[in-house]
């Protein structure tokens, strides 16, 4: 078994990313890429994130900024401030941290920002041209597990692939972007979901097995055929007493049973979830050269 290192990958792309950003930005006396945040409540997950964007901005070079409102924040005011972030040109591109509390339609709000400079790709224009395969913002954490499966150059073409999880940011995504005449792509996709019969028979099929269903350690050995490749999506907080933070971090795969019998596996942490910030980094620094065709 070798690991899918999120770590290693996502430190060779932040070395690029800063390096483009030294020269094409700086050296030419331009302000580098702006990613801002819209951080609502308190949830300590989100905030997590959050600063952990933050902190990987200021490692490329970025400025970064965050906009924090209290949980009970209205919609018109929280559509005030995207309309602000859409038009302040100093803004290459933004995310809205999800989940919002409940008052507040997701939906609504991810059809607010503008589509140029939604970074996290949720936007129905850029997951429409995504379909389409027309340049777009993919969302960060279906680009990710993308990146990770080209730079390990892991064949995909023709492969079975299981996609265990229909979310709109994670399992719908990448099962399109896996099905798609591309490379990576070119997979025979079976998205699976909470109303899949006998998903156990689907995943021992599968050469490319993909977790996002949020169920800690749901995918056991039993269900993954010999030398699959599994791309672990889930986060889960676990107590631990020999951590400082008092917590550790696990997937949706049972990491222990399940490595001794695949080829390939992301670990958590230390897989997807380091992809997908990066992900966002390199949407952001495309929003900004979107916007500078000095630098094109
Ligand atoms: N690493 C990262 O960067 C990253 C990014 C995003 C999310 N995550 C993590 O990934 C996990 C999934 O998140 P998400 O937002 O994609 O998921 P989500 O919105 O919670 O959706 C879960 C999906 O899993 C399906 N599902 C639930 N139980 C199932 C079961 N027993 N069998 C088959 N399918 C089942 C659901 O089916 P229905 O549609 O039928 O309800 C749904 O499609 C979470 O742990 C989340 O924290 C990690």
């Amino acid at each position: 078994m070798k690991l899918l290192d999120g770590k290693l990958i996502a430190d060779q792309i932040k070395d690029e990313l800063a390096r483009e950003v030294r020269e094409n930005f700086i050296d030419k006396g331009l302000n580098p890429p702006h990613l801002a945040a819209i951080l609502v409540g308190e949830d300590p997950a989100s905030l997590s994130y959050v600063a952990g964007k933050e902190r990987s901005c200021r490692e490329v070079g970025f400025t970064s900024s965050v906009y924090r409102y209290p949980e009970n924040i209205s919609r018109e005011k929280l559509f005030e401030v995207i309309d602000f972030l859409n038009h302040d040109p100093e803004i290459s591109g933004f995310i809205v941290q999800l989940p919002l509390p409940r008052h507040i339609s997701e939906l609504e709000v991810i059809e607010r920002i503008d589509p140029s400079k939604d970074v996290d790709g949720f936007h129905p224009v850029n997951l429409g041209k995504m379909m389409l395969n027309l340049p777009c913002f993919l969302p960060a954490t279906p680009k990710g597990i993308m990146t990770l499966l080209e730079r390990y150059q892991i064949e995909t073409s023709g492969k079975n692939c299981v996609v265990l999880g229909r979310s709109n940011i994670v399992g719908t995504p990448v099962s399109v972007l896996l099905s798609r005449k591309s490379n990576p792509g070119n997979a025979t996709v079976t998205l699976c979901h909470s109303l899949s019969q006998n998903i156990r028979a689907l995943t021992a099929q599968a050469d490319i097995l993909i977790a996002a269903i949020g169920k800690q350690g749901f995918v056991t050995a039993d269900m993954v055929k010999n030398d699959a490749v599994v791309i672990d999506v889930g986060i889960h907080r676990i107590p631990s007493e020999t951590s400082k933070s008092g917590f550790r971090l696990v997937g949706d795969v049972d990491f222990p049973g399940v490595s001794k019998k695949c080829s390939y596996i992301t670990p958590v942490p230390g897989g997807v979830g380091l992809m997908t910030v990066v992900s966002l980094l390199q949407n952001t620094l495309a929003a900004a050269r979107m916007k500078l065709p000095a630098v094109q």
